[in-house]
């Protein structure tokens, strides 16, 4: 066998959704790189090293293929990895804390505290880390304080790069980022450290794409950006309610404003909420952060994105209730979509989960359909042993049902046969359109009563 000599050792901490697809891109695109993803798991790593990897990522798979046993490795041998590191990326799990101080608000750092620990006790020559998980403004110096503890003598220099890639769409937004973020400390040992991580994204990342700055404008910028892409969510989803309540239509109010520039066309989209691992848990971080400097006004103000994104699943419920002549008790009513958003398993805080346990509540019976979330949508539901089902195919989920709540835009809900479907349902049938992704008026002309989100409800009765 012959040995390569790579230019340098990455290692990564944690392979979940953000360490293994960016470790696999930057093992792609830097091939004199060694890339190795650790991780306590081994029933997580075994499945990076097989072609059922552990996340469904489109196009990572090929990705991952191309690279493994290359120059891309995943292993439990963390000790060892961190010892033969030259740069450790950190992205372990930070979820909101639910317990004790800043319970429900907080970010739960002892992850990324037992991530530290560990590099400490392994490294014996000195390390570049790199914060990836999104951590409060300031971690980077809890984690500086407990590398540096002791009187050992490595050095340890801690860069922020946070992650912007959103899922489904991982692969482009790390091969082509809007950018690059990286923060680091003003000091030459510092600067010295943020250009070798700037080496590594130059592969391919153009340079007036790389962001550098403070590490806290690093960290802040991140909880930001998530913060204002989920306020412009629940703003789009008032002006849906004020749509239903006056006949203007939120698709034509979000195409008006959106050819402004300063505005912007995208995240314009009503719905029945935004999902996903990491909207929540940022704003809340970012509220408790406010809290602790005492900032409450400005607390509130973001607090008040997420009341409005609860607010807008218990509409979506409410509609339902309404329309279905108050009473759901013995009705069923087939889910399409359990995912956060199309092209990925993943239903973490996803609509669906409020949604549904809502409706089983108010003692419908569900049928659970979705192309790549079900199992997932099995566990989020466990405590409801009855009134539900899940099944694969959506016309048999449609079999003998009052109502369709349409909860995730998969493009196969756009290509279904709905007059077969109708056919299939029972009468009135009723079809709860909560991404706008329906030809309403086709809809409605084969016979259905169509809500859609923040217009005019096309109605039979
Ligand atoms: C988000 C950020 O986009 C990404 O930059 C960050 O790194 C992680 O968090 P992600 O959670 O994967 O990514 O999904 P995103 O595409 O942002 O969607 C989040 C939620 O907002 C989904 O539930 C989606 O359905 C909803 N959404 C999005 C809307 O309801 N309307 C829109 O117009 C856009």
């Amino acid at each position: 066998m012959t040995t390569v000599n790579f230019k340098k050792n990455i290692l990564c901490v944690g392979a979940g959704y953000v360490g293994g697809p960016t470790m696999t891109i930057i093992a792609n695109k830097c091939p004199n790189y060694k890339v190795t993803v650790v991780d306590i798991s081994q029933e997580r790593i075994d499945a990076w090293n097989s072609d059922n990897l552990p996340i469904f990522e489109p196009g990572l798979l090929e990705r991952v293929q191309k690279a493994r046993g290359k120059n891309l490795f995943f292993s439990t041998e963390i000790d060892r990895c961190i010892d033969e590191a030259d740069i450790i990326f950190v992205a372990v799990n930070t979820p909101t804390k639910m317990f004790g101080e800043g319970a429900g608000k907080a970010v739960d750092l002892q992850f990324i505290e037992q991530t530290a620990r560990r590099i400490k006790e392994n490294a014996k020559s000195n390390k570049i880390v790199v914060e990836k998980s999104t951590i409060p403004v300031r971690a980077a110096e809890t984690m500086a304080n407990i590398l540096h503890s002791g009187n050992s003598s490595v050095q340890f220099e801690i860069l922020s790069n946070p992650e912007f890639m959103a899922e489904g769409t991982g692969i482009r937004d790390m091969e082509a980022p809007d950018r690059i973020l990286i923060g680091s400390k003003d000091t030459p040992s510092g600067l010295a450290a943020r250009d070798v991580l700037m080496e590594i994204y130059l592969h391919w990342v153009p340079k007036e794409r790389l962001v550098t700055t403070n590490l806290w404008s690093s960290e802040l910028s991140k909880l930001v950006s998530n913060a204002f892409l989920a306020q412009r969510i629940s703003s789009i989803n008032t002006i849906a309610s004020i749509c239903e309540a006056t006949e203007a239509d939120v698709t034509e109010v979000s195409r008006a404003i959106g050819m402004d520039s300063r505005i912007g066309p995208k995240f314009l989209n009503a719905g029945p909420g935004f999902g996903g691992s990491c909207f929540r848990k940022d704003i809340l971080n970012l509220v408790y952060l406010c809290e602790f400097y005492q900032l409450n006004e400005i607390a509130s103000f973001w607090e008040q994105v997420v009341s409005l994104n609860d607010y807008q699943m218990d509409r979506f419920v409410k509609r339902i209730l309404q329309a279905m002549f108050n009473t759901l008790v013995g009705k069923k009513l087939a889910i399409f979509g359990f995912a956060f958003k199309p092209d990925t398993g993943d239903t973490r805080d996803a609509p669906a989960i409020s949604i549904c346990k809502r409706l089983l509540e108010e003692k419908a019976y569900l049928n659970i359909t979705d192309p790549h979330a079900l199992k997932n949508a099995r566990k989020d539901l466990q405590d409801f042993e009855e009134g539900l089902d899940f099944v694969e195919d959506p016309y048999k989920a449609v079999e003998g049902t009052h109502g369709i709540a349409l909860i995730t835009e998969w493009t196969l809900y756009k290509e279904l046969d709905y007059q077969k479907i109708f056919d299939k349902m029972e009468k009135p049938a009723f079809i709860f359109d909560g991404r706008n992704l329906l030809d309403h008026k086709a809809l409605y002309e084969i016979g259905f009563n169509v809500y859609p989100i923040g217009k005019p409800a096309l109605n039979h009765l």
